[in-house]
């Protein structure tokens, strides 16, 4: 499927190293005031080209082919255009007939019997540079509610900050989106690390919803927090998504994972502002694990599409750690599923239908 979303759709097209890369959102409403600026804003963030990523120059220029007309949504399609400008398939004729370890190049092949190896094809994160654009058009959408979505970088290979105190502003302005004034340094010398002993370093980002409006998630099989983890689990290189206290609630009592309730609100929020797969209004807080980044510098086993056993050695540029551009994608996702959700709980109750219709 290369469509996601109910209400709110986003379709995305093409490869690593074809023509560009595109999409189409439906079913963002009218009369939205579209801010192209923020959306160019936004891909410069996951755009290639630091030394902590992969050194491929791409501007990730954005055109918006539809959909927008005096520079507010119309209700119809949005299209989205970004065309490849740096392509280098010559940097994969070595590898042209055999299988990178840990990428899909095996289960591609396998699938649809046919190998296109410029780059990975379409199982490169190249596509997540339009959900990324998806993404900005949703979040244009949920400031009309005061309603934001930040991502920070708190775990880099085997240093982890303390989620307590994670900055937000600070992961603004830093260069690897680290959420630690206190760990940066050490996050990036990880990166620098694994790059220069041509290996790559897993990463683990924190999400968080703020200002969600209480309601959200459509029971049962369309829980938020469903919804949430298939979003997250759908980005490239993703292993794991934790929603609040997540992996680390099994090793408590209910004594201490229960949220108590005073007049005020939720005193905590150990189930991530959700409960029964519905938003309760608090912060929805989520941590999304990123393996390290398949292609790798060193030599490894493979076998070939004949089946032969072979060496394979990479060319290329690749990110050292797919966590860093890959939070600016969580964040992406986590705005399309609280947009989408948003649309599909206005029809729950009667009164708010008769808002409209009588
Ligand atoms: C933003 C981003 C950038 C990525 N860049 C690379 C890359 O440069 N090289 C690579 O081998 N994998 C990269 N990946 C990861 C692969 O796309 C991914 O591991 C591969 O498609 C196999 O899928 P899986 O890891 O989900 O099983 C990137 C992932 C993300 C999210």
């Amino acid at each position: 499927m290369n469509t996601f979303g109910v209400k709110l759709r986003l379709t995305t097209f093409g490869e690593s190293h074809g023509e560009g890369i595109g999409g189409v959102i439906d079913g963002l409403p009218s009369g939205i005031k579209i801010d192209l600026e923020f959306i160019q804003n936004e891909l410069n963030k996951r755009k290639p080209g630091s030394k902590f990523g992969t050194s491929r120059k791409e501007s990730d220029t954005i055109e918006i082919l539809s959909g927008v007309f005096d520079g507010f949504s119309t209700g119809t399609p949005i299209g989205l255009l970004i065309k490849n400008e740096n392509q280098k398939s010559k940097d994969y004729d070595n590898i042209k007939d055999l299988f990178r370890p840990g990428h899909a190049d095996f289960t591609y092949m396998q699938k649809f019997g046919i190998r296109d190896y410029r780059g990975g094809g379409r199982s490169s994160a190249r596509e997540s540079a339009i959900r990324v654009a998806g993404g900005a058009l949703a979040q244009i959408f949920l400031n009309e509610f005061n309603i934001s979505v930040e991502s920070g970088i708190y775990g880099i290979g085997k240093n982890y900050g303390d989620l307590m105190k994670a900055d937000f502003e600070f992961a603004k302005k830093s260069e690897i989106f680290s959420l630690f004034p206190n760990l940066e340094a050490e996050f990036k010398k990880e990166i620098l690390n694994a790059r220069n002993s041509h290996d790559s370093v897993g990463g683990s980002v924190l999400t968080i919803i703020r200002n969600p409006p209480v309601g959200l998630g459509e029971v049962l099989y369309d829980k938020f927090d469903a919804r949430i983890g298939a979003a997250m689990m759908g980005i490239n290189a993703v292993k794991a998504v934790e929603i609040g206290l997540g992996v680390n609630s099994s090793k408590t009592k209910g004594s201490f994972n229960n949220d108590e309730i005073n007049k005020k609100g939720f005193i905590s929020n150990n189930s991530g502002g959700i409960l029964g797969g519905i938003t309760n209004g608090d912060d929805v807080v989520i941590k999304t694990h990123f393996k390290p980044t398949p292609s790798i510098f060193l030599p490894q086993n493979t076998i070939d599409k004949f089946g032969n056993e072979v060496r394979c050695e990479l060319r290329g540029r690749h990110d050292p750690c797919v966590a860093v551009r890959g939070s600016v994608v969580a964040t992406a996702m986590a705005r399309l599923i609280v947009a989408d959700m948003m649309l599909l709980n206005a029809s729950s109750k009667l009164e708010n239908l008769k808002k409209i219709y009588i």
